[in-house]
């Protein structure tokens, strides 16, 4: 089912843009009712789906829902989450207006919680109320589906799917768990549906099916019954079995959130920085979209260091302070002690205390312009063959409120805002 589509997301032909990157945004959040941030771990995965979902609300419109699975405690609280479980919160008008911005649509957060959407799953696909309780009371069922990683995937993307089923809002940001390979996260449908038909599955419910447990598993069963003790191997099958009885249901579920994720509505959201290893990751994991025919709708490029470091002429200024350091220093000395400095004491900015200064700036500068080289290198690498790619440069101090959320949408959206007393480039 397909929600009816506001019209108040759809931009007048007439309203003035900030950038190329900002219509091509705005085109696909448009076009798009599902977006899923997806990328490597710790990149700002959780901020930027905040982000974009805000600056959607504030500058095209709709409702829109940021699902987050694991803020950071600081934006959680600024968005109104952390405590609620799954349940929506509406971020009020009066905390845009509050940062001088007036929103053209709602911002929605929820949290994903894992423990209640895993019982919401056994309430829907149990086969009726007495084997839902049973299974919600097992003590094996409480452990395994709040630790269970590669779950926590799944659960993510089948909230998504509730949700878009209930076609509450105009567009949907999830944010995704931060699994060990961010590739889980596509195959997770998958792994559900092979779960429940695999022969571990029916391996696991031999005991509690026959007490004739075959010669060749007896061994192992009079062994696991001596470590494990008899009363947890009888839950272990007791849970197994309990959770045969939901096979039909999950794989008929598993498999219209993997066609959710396949629809022409839903695009995903790569977030990566641009560091060696994650980079490598985002690279992989574009290939994976690519070759699964998943649509990835935007690029972000986060913590990106600026790109006045690669300028040529700074490189050359750099290099003459390195290789004049003394003779600069003989120059400088003079003038900064007149400045500030105690002569006489220890404080005294001798010409070679000012030298150890400039070879170690020059050092410094050579080490991010070569950091930020290899950056820039990466990044024409994994925008090749893409169309909307956002840079978003490293912002000092974290970013837990809506006006960082809006900042950093405004970088999404291709604006360069310009800091007082310096020019623009
Ligand atoms: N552009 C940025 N500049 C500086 N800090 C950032 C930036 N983007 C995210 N962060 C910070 O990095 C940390 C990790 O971000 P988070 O969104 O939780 O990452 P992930 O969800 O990928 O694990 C947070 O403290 C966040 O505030
Ligand atoms: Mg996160």
């Amino acid at each position: 089912m397909s929600p009816p589509r506001s019209t108040v997301r759809k931009r007048a032909v007439s309203e003035p843009v900030a950038s190329e990157t900002a219509i091509e945004i705005e085109q696909l959040v448009a076009a798009k009712e599902v977006v899923v941030a997806c990328g490597p771990g710790g990149v700002g995965k959780t901020t930027t789906a905040a982000a974009l979902a805000a600056t959607v609300a504030a500058r095209v419109g709709g409702r829109v829902l940021v699902l987050t699975v694991d803020p950071a405690k600081r934006l959680a609280d600024a968005l109104g989450i952390g405590a609620l479980g799954n349940e929506a919160t509406r971020i009020p008008t009066s905390a845009f207006t509050a940062v001088g911005v007036r929103p053209k649509g709602e911002l929605h957060a929820a949290m994903l919680d894992m423990s209640e959407s895993w019982d919401a799953l056994v309430r829907r696909h149990a086969p009726d109320a007495g084997t839902a309780k049973q299974i919600l009371a097992n003590p094996l069922y409480q452990n395994i589906s709040r630790r269970f990683s590669q779950g926590q995937d799944y659960i993510a993307m089948e909230r998504l799917y509730e949700l878009h089923e209930d076609g509450d809002y105009d567009l949907l940001v999830v944010d995704t768990p931060p699994s060990r390979n961010a590739l889980d996260l596509l195959d997770a449908p998958a792994r559900m549906q092979e779960f429940f038909s695999s022969r571990l599955l029916h391996w696991l419910t031999i005991p509690y099916r026959s007490r004739l447990v075959n010669a060749a598993s007896r061994p192992f069963y009079s062994v696991a019954d001596r470590v494990l003790g008899s009363q947890l191997l009888q839950d272990l099958a007791d849970f197994f079995i309990l959770l045969q009885t939901m096979r039909d249901g999950f794989v008929a579920r598993a498999d219209a959130v993997d066609r959710l994720l396949r629809d022409v509505r839903t695009t995903f959201l790569l977030v990566t920085t641009l560091e060696a290893v994650p980079g490598r990751e985002a690279s992989e994991m574009k290939a994976a979209l690519a070759s699964r025919k998943l649509h990835l709708g935007l690029l972000v490029c986060n913590k990106v260091l600026p790109t006045s470091l690669t300028d040529p002429a700074a490189a050359r200024a750099a290099d003459v302070v390195a290789e004049d350091a003394a003779a600069l220093s003989e120059k400088l000395a003079p003038a900064l002690a007149a400045k500030g400095g105690s002569a006489g004491s220890d404080e005294e900015m001798t010409p070679v205390v000012v030298e150890r200064v400039l070879e170690e700036v020059a050092q410094s500068f050579s080490n991010f312009r070569q950091v930020a080289t290899r950056e820039a290198e990466l990044l024409r690498e994994l925008s090749a063959s893409h169309d909307v790619t956002a840079i978003v440069p490293y912002q000092a101090g974290h970013i837990t409120d809506l006006a960082g959320l809006l900042q950093m949408g405004a970088r999404i959206w291709g604006e360069t805002p310009t800091e007082p007393g310096r020019a623009k480039r």
